[in-house]
């Protein structure tokens, strides 16, 4: 019987489990009620009682060495075979869709109107958020107490500091840091205290634009802005210059195009007027110019704003300027781009 157990012991060692179907025959050969095994232990029944203390040491050794092997095989087999469940591909499956983002609309707009400007010979600026009065107001020719500073509701941080409520506070930042000639295109968020609805949000976004030279007349103004318009709209646009009052313009105007909706016949859009108003502008007021620090005796300028969320409304079609900041992905995946 010790050789048997020697004999058995070297086959329990040297069997090769390499595939599945080979974890169970090992199991067959020596652990299974018919295998070699339990033979053993019948055997082992009538051994010499002497022997019985040593033998069945053994047995048991190569017993629990067969058992040993046998479950780490069954182990590492489990773990194969759920492995290569995980690395099945199962190519009849539709592919996933990839999501690619698109660019917000006011950002389409927007860089539009810089691309024209550009060709233009106008140049990027951008000024803070966060203004002082004296950019905000006062280098504008708003005098402190002056009604015109009741034109716009302001989000006020301290008595000097408030979230600027247009661009053309950026125009006197470059005016006071840059040299004549200046032609700038300053595009920004700014911000008014108004009550949110289909037509208005306490912020929104503003393009500025200035042209400050020599001899710059009104003249100057129309043309680049008739070009402007064309650009962005097409040749059937029609344009017309309202008169207006801007503090830090004079003289000051409205800009409106007809209406690409019923082109100038009348429809709900327009309020039945054929016109859209679409920008501010005007020749830059001596005052302002004086305030940066530019001789209007030898300079003019003029200078424009005019609103994203409107212009992208007209182009887009969008009716109610709050599904801009809703972030609904319905409404911003129409805007997708190269
Ligand atoms: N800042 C003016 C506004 O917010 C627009 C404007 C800019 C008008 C430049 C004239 C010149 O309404």
């Amino acid at each position: 019987m010790r050789e048997q157990l020697e004999k058995i012991k070297e086959q329990i060692e040297s069997f090769e489990i390499k595939q599945n179907e080979q974890v169970e025959a090992f199991r067959l050969k020596f652990l299974a009620k018919k295998g070699e095994l339990n033979d053993l232990f019948e055997q082992f029944k009538s051994v010499p009682v002497e022997m019985k203390k040593e033998l069945g040491a053994k047995l048991n050794q190569v017993k629990q060495k067969a058992q040993e092997k046998w479950e780490n095989a069954q182990s590492q087999f489990e773990h194969t075979q759920l492995g290569n469940k995980k690395n099945e591909i199962d190519l009849s499956l539709p592919a996933e869709e990839d999501f690619i983002g698109s660019r917000h609309p006011l950002t389409l707009v927007e860089n539009e109107v810089i691309e024209i400007f550009k060709k233009l010979g106008f140049v990027y600026s951008e000024g803070p958020e966060i203004e002082d009065d004296w950019h905000n107001f006062s280098a504008l020719n708003f005098p402190a107490n002056h009604p015109a500073r009741d034109m716009q509701d302001t989000f006020f941080i301290s008595e000097d500091i408030a979230l600027r409520t247009h661009t053309s506070s950026v125009q006197v930042r470059l005016m006071e840091k840059q040299p004549v000639p200046i032609r700038a295109i300053m595009p920004g968020r700014v911000y008014r205290n108004e009550a949110i609805s289909a037509r208005a949000n306490c912020f929104f976004h503003q393009i500025e634009g200035i042209y400050i030279d020599e001899k710059v007349s009104f003249a100057d103004l129309k043309q680049t802005l008739y070009y402007f318009i064309q650009e962005l709209f097409g040749q059937d646009v029609q344009v017309r210059f309202r008169p207006s009052y801007f503090p830090f313009t004079e003289p000051s105007a409205e800009m409106d195009i007809s209406c690409l909706l019923c082109k100038g016949k009348g429809c709900n859009v327009c309020k039945y007027t054929g016109w859209l108003e679409i920008l501010g502008c005007g020749m830059i007021d001596p005052n302002v110019l004086k305030a940066s620090g530019i001789d209007p005796e030898k300079y003019s300028g003029f200078a424009f704003g005019m609103g994203i969320e409107r212009i992208a409304m007209l182009k887009y079609g969008v009716k109610d300027l709050r599904t801009y900041f809703t972030n609904d992905i319905r409404f911003l995946e129409q805007f997708k781009s190269e």
